[in-house]
């Protein structure tokens, strides 16, 4: 084939099954009709009649901005204000006992982009668990890195603290920095969230790890579910465990409007370094400040102002919660009626805790999807599973879903 691309650049090209599928999905829309489609493909929440919601309470804020906080350019850091709000929007009464230092990014990824830039070198491994959103492999492979994964769950569908440490102790054998990366609470694509005592066993290995001397780790948390993932408090409780660790352990927290605020294609979230040492979360500062300058320079204004203001008025909190948490409790609804059928018919899935999706493993997902389109029903083929976006499915339609796969799934011999 002929090309012009550099070197590292050859041969790139973004796979994207979800966004495919998507459009798959829009298009039978089209032809047949809402009510006969069955759309469980993206991570946006969309209400029982099939819309796109966007959040009144934020809508109302964003439309009210006046002209200089539509279009205006924000400071390379992010707002001020937006900053101080991600923060206590994130850590609510569970701010960590730290050193703590904030940077507007482009979403949830902008902060996973920045922590694998700035925490690795190019040919460095980063490491994740083998169920794991997409886009942290195309980040680490389009910036030269090589994505790695631990078994995440055991035979109970529990953390595997084996298989986790074994993949860290190797990874500390080569590599000066380990860059973990755990997608908690509410894992897209299972929806598992780790338990507060697996934190505390990962928190203690991690701590013998860097008393050896000769390694630091930098810990990725990926929050995009935080809202949809259980109660306000109790599901935040596990952030004050990144207080008072070791300097050599740093916490990077990507905190994300896309979901909580419905804010999806503003492109604006929150990377939080928390570190028990002041130069290093300085440092933190510095070295992302510079990789947003060169990467998209800043972030949408409008959208850091809409939070902002919401977060800064005690009244306009209320109600953004009060709405939000409805939404979050229709999620919880329709999983809990595909938990309740699954379990019914005998159709396998993963330990689901909270967040926008469901997962069936199967080793055959492909094959069953394509199968599934037939019967209007469009959901996510991944390596090791189907991924089915509750957030986005209604219940008139979850409901029969998982009796639907299952039986798919034994017509084609796949159970
Ligand atoms: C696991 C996970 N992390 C992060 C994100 C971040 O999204 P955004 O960049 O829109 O904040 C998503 C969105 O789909 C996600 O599924």
């Amino acid at each position: 084939m002929i090309s012009v691309a550099a070197k590292h650049a050859k041969g790139k090209k973004l796979k994207d099954v979800i966004f495919v599928t998507a459009g798959q999905a829009a298009e039978d829309t089209r032809q047949n009709g809402r009510d006969v489609v069955i759309n469980g493909t993206l991570g946006a929440i969309y209400d029982e009649e099939g819309r796109l919601v966007f959040l009144e309470t934020v809508k109302q804020e964003y439309l009210g901005l006046g002209d200089a906080e539509h279009i205006g350019y924000a400071p390379i850091a992010g707002i001020p204000e937006f900053l101080a709000a991600a923060e206590q929007a994130c850590f609510s009464e569970s701010r960590p006992d730290a050193h703590i230092r904030s940077i507007a990014t482009a979403g949830g990824t902008g902060g996973i982009h920045h922590i694998i830039h700035n925490y690795t070198d190019p040919g460095d491994e980063v490491l994740t668990a083998d169920w794991y959103w997409g886009s942290y492999r195309t980040i680490c492979s389009d910036t030269g890195r090589t994505l790695v994964t631990y078994t995440l769950f055991d035979e109970q569908n529990r953390f595997n603290h084996d298989a986790f440490q074994n993949r860290v102790n190797e990874l500390a054998a080569k590599q000066t920095n380990v860059v973990v990366i755990f997608n908690s609470p509410g894992n897209n694509p299972t929806g598992y969230s780790v338990e507060d005592n697996d934190w505390d066993s990962i928190l203690q290995f991690l701590k013998d790890l860097v008393a050896i001397g000769r390694n630091n780790v930098i810990l990725g948390i990926d929050v995009a579910y935080l809202d949809f993932s259980g109660e306000k408090e109790e599901v935040r409780g596990f952030f004050k465990k990144f207080g008072n660790l070791p300097k050599e352990i740093l916490t990077c927290v990507c905190y994300s409007l896309s979901k909580g605020f419905t804010m999806y294609g503003q492109r604006v979230g929150a990377l939080i370094g928390i570190s028990s040492n002041e130069e290093i979360a300085e440092e933190f500062l510095d070295i992302n400040k510079c990789t947003s300058r060169a990467t998209w320079s800043n972030i949408c204004r409008p959208a850091m102002r809409t939070m902002a203001n919401i977060m800064a008025d005690p009244e306009k909190v209320k109600a953004y919660e009060a709405e939000r948490n409805c939404y979050y409790q229709l999620i919880c609804d329709r999983a809990e009626i595909f938990k309740r059928e699954a379990a019914e018919v005998g159709l396998p899935m993963l330990p689901y805790r909270g967040g926008f999706f469901i997962t069936i493993p199967t080793e055959s997902a492909t094959a069953i999807c394509e199968e599934l389109k037939k019967d209007h029903i469009y959901v996510i083929a991944l390596t090791n599973g189907i991924r089915i976006a509750a957030c986005g499915i209604p219940k008139f339609q979850m409901t029969g879903l998982a009796e639907k796969i299952y039986n798919t799934m034994k017509a084609l011999g796949k159970l």
